[in-house]
């Protein structure tokens, strides 16, 4: 490890470890993200992730910029700024988000209403539903001070802090026929996941679909030029206990992992688009078990889009 110490993902991996297990870590760490990048939402930041509310749309056979029927959605994973319930809301869905930490404020929430209005006006993204766009900038235009809840509650977008794993005390989420999730899942271990699906498949209507959005990639290259997006698998079991904490967390697994999970808990990959970098990205890592064993083209996919239906 003495090596790797000015390694930026490494000063990353230990702060971050540290602040994990402060007492109060998810509120200090909450704090900190304010800090660093203000109440700023990045309009590229925007985009992204309304790509995603495309390939959902996507997975309900709606281009995009068509009213949406009949379509109530779950989201696991809220996280800071509401932009794929906004999304699925503006097309006329209505939608349960999901979050086991509460992230959302009315700040956050305004932000991301505020650039979605603002990127429709001039053209840059598609909405579904005009009386709902009409709410939106209702609601933009409205001096009171709202709650995040207040916010989205009039648009069709329900925010609950749950742990998806039990939903039984969401009655809301029952007989829901499409279930999400965006650059989530690859921060949930195995056995969680395993519970999430289950539970999903269980409040799911008979018809449900799940549209994933994963990013398999160590987060860590995204802080540090000097490694690549496979360098976590060359850390073995101590090392990677030491790099990977519960802020940040991050499950390593692999594109068969999921599909394997998914076979278990009854459901069936209908469609995918994976995103696989070439093989050459992998020469000269030392790869741990049991990553070295595992075919290259499984290891190579750091991005994948899973629709699923009920097997
Ligand atoms: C990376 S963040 C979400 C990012 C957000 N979807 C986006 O695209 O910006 C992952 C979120 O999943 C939530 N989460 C993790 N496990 C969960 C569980 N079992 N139930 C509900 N939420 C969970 C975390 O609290 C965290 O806010």
């Amino acid at each position: 490890m003495a090596g790797s110490v000015l390694n930026r993902w490494w000063v990353k991996a230990a702060a971050q470890g540290a602040l994990a297990v402060a007492p109060g870590a998810a509120m200090l760490d909450d704090g900190i993200r304010r800090r660093l990048r203000g109440p700023a939402l990045e309009v590229d930041y925007f985009l992204s992730k309304w790509h995603h509310v495309e390939q959902h749309l996507h997975a309900l056979g709606n281009p995009g910029g068509i009213p949406l029927r009949r379509t109530r959605a779950v989201e696991i994973g809220t996280g800071w700024f509401p932009i794929v319930p906004l999304g699925l809301a503006v097309h006329g869905g209505s939608v349960v988000t999901i979050d086991k930490g509460k992230h959302l404020d009315a700040q956050r929430v305004r932000l991301a209403m505020q650039l979605l209005s603002d990127l429709e006006a001039a053209g840059r993204i598609r909405t579904g539903s005009p009386e709902r766009m009409a709410r939106l900038r209702e609601l933009l235009g409205s001096s009171r001070s709202s709650t995040a809840a207040e916010l989205l509650e009039p648009l069709g977008i329900i925010p609950r802090i749950a742990d998806a794993r039990d939903l039984s005390h969401l009655p809301e989420t029952h007989g829901t026929n499409l279930l999400v999730s965006n650059n989530t899942l690859e921060h949930i271990p195995a056995d969680v996941l395993r519970g999430i699906f289950t539970e999903f498949r269980r409040v799911g209507s008979e018809d449900a679909r799940m549209s994933h959005y994963i990013d398999l990639a160590d987060h860590y290259a995204g802080h540090d030029p000097r490694i690549n997006e496979f360098h976590f698998l060359t850390l073995g079991p101590t090392r990677w206990r030491l790099a990977n904490n519960s802020l940040g967390y991050q499950n390593r697994l692999r594109i068969d992992d999921y599909y394997r999970l998914l076979e278990e808990t009854g459901w069936r990959v209908t469609r995918e688009t994976l995103t696989r970098r070439k093989p050459n990205e992998l020469e000269g890592l030392r790869l741990v078990p049991p990553y070295d064993a595992a075919p290259p083209r499984e290891l190579l996919v750091v991005k994948a889009h899973l629709l699923t239906g009920r097997a």
